[in-house]
């Protein structure tokens, strides 16, 4: 496990180095504290196991190998990253007084330490709520919180917080080492101060922060999962098969990928819940998500992370 026990983690007032920290070491979480450690910040990734923080890290560490062979960092700046990784395993509720706090999240100081959380765990408002009330109690009340959800209300997050104004929605794209984009989404409490911070972390990690208000969806998932929705219905509906409605996305809109391949990507279960959170915010039938969508979210057919979706994915 690459850790390192003596570097600094004051909070830095000139905001060229951060210290990060990033809740949830999956698909999403791994990526931001990639390219957190490729900018140069400190970063503390947590996850609620010690497995899941490790297969995290094991991915950053080959993310971090691959830029070196890609010549977008140099060998020396990789090792300096490494030594700026942090883990560690998080409650998934509050200490109870009998047990030693230290004992039971030995990464409190590392964690109080931090100018910016990012949060990127399952995309459930009472799961999010759950992990900054609980992150409430270790961070001092100037540090700034952030959630990649890509679809829950920002300001309903933040209402749930006892820091409003310090709470802003940094939601990145997957792949997040190669996708440019980083929507910065305030909600109605949010301080200008805390999305000029949102702003200048995104940009210090090579993204282009786009600054978008708290609509369901935002502008991404309002108009990319719709699109995604819409080609579920064009193949249950027999209109093309999976490969055929991939190739006219592709070759006849230049899209990189056809919409079910990148379903299959993101994951059909969290297509299925941005439609949900659509759906239910705008009362719109538009919105509901396709019956084939939701079967095979039931069938366990999630895409590339369960092995199988619109397309089957070989185990590596
Ligand atoms: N994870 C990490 N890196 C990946 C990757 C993955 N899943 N897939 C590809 N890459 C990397 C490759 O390693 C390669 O990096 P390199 O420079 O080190 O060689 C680079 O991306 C380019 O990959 P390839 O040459 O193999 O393939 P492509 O040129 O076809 O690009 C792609 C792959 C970047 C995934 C491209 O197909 C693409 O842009 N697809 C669309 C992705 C997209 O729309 N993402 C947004 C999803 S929506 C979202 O995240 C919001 C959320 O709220 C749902």
């Amino acid at each position: 496990m690459t850790q390192s026990e003596n570097h600094q983690t004051a909070k830095s007032p000139d905001h060229s180095m951060f210290t990060i920290g990033v809740i949830g070491a999956g698909q999403m979480g791994h990526g931001i504290a990639h390219v957190m450690l490729r900018a140069g910040h400190i970063v503390l990734l947590l996850d609620t196991s010690k497995d899941l923080v490790e297969a995290g890290a094991k991915r950053i560490i080959k993310g971090l190998a691959r830029d070196v062979e890609k010549e977008r960092l140099t060998k020396e700046a990789c090792e300096q990253a490494l030594t700026r990784l942090k883990t560690a395993t998080m409650p998934t509720k509050p200490a109870k007084p009998a047990i030693p706090k230290e004992l039971f999240f030995p990464r409190r100081a590392d964690l109080a330490a931090a100018d910016v959380i990012i949060e990127a765990v399952t995309e459930k408002f009472d799961v999010k709520a759950g992990v900054f009330r609980l992150l409430e109690r270790y961070c001092p009340p100037e540090t700034i919180f952030a959630s990649n959800t890509s679809s829950i209300s920002i300001t309903r997050l933040a209402a749930a917080t006892g820091r409003p104004a310090k709470f802003v929605g940094l939601h990145f794209f997957n792949p997040v080492p190669v996708m440019k984009l980083v929507e910065v989404v305030p909600g109605l409490q949010t301080a200008p101060e805390t999305v000029e911070t949102a702003i200048v972390l995104a940009a210090s990690a090579g993204k282009t922060p786009v600054r978008v208000n708290d609509f369901p969806g935002f502008v991404s998932n309002r108009v990319l999962m719709p699109m995604i929705n819409e080609a579920v219905f064009c193949l249950m509906e027999g209109v093309a098969d999976a490969a055929g409605i991939d190739n006219v996305m592709k070759l006849g809109m230049n899209h990189p990928m056809g919409p079910l391949e990148l379903a299959d990507l993101i994951g059909l279960d969290v297509c299925r819940d941005i439609m949900m959170v659509l759906y239910e915010s705008f009362h719109d039938s538009k919105y509901r998500p396709c019956p084939l969508l939701e079967k095979m979210v039931a069938a366990g057919w999630l895409g590339c992370k369960s092995g199988r979706g619109f397309y089957e994915y070989p185990k590596k």
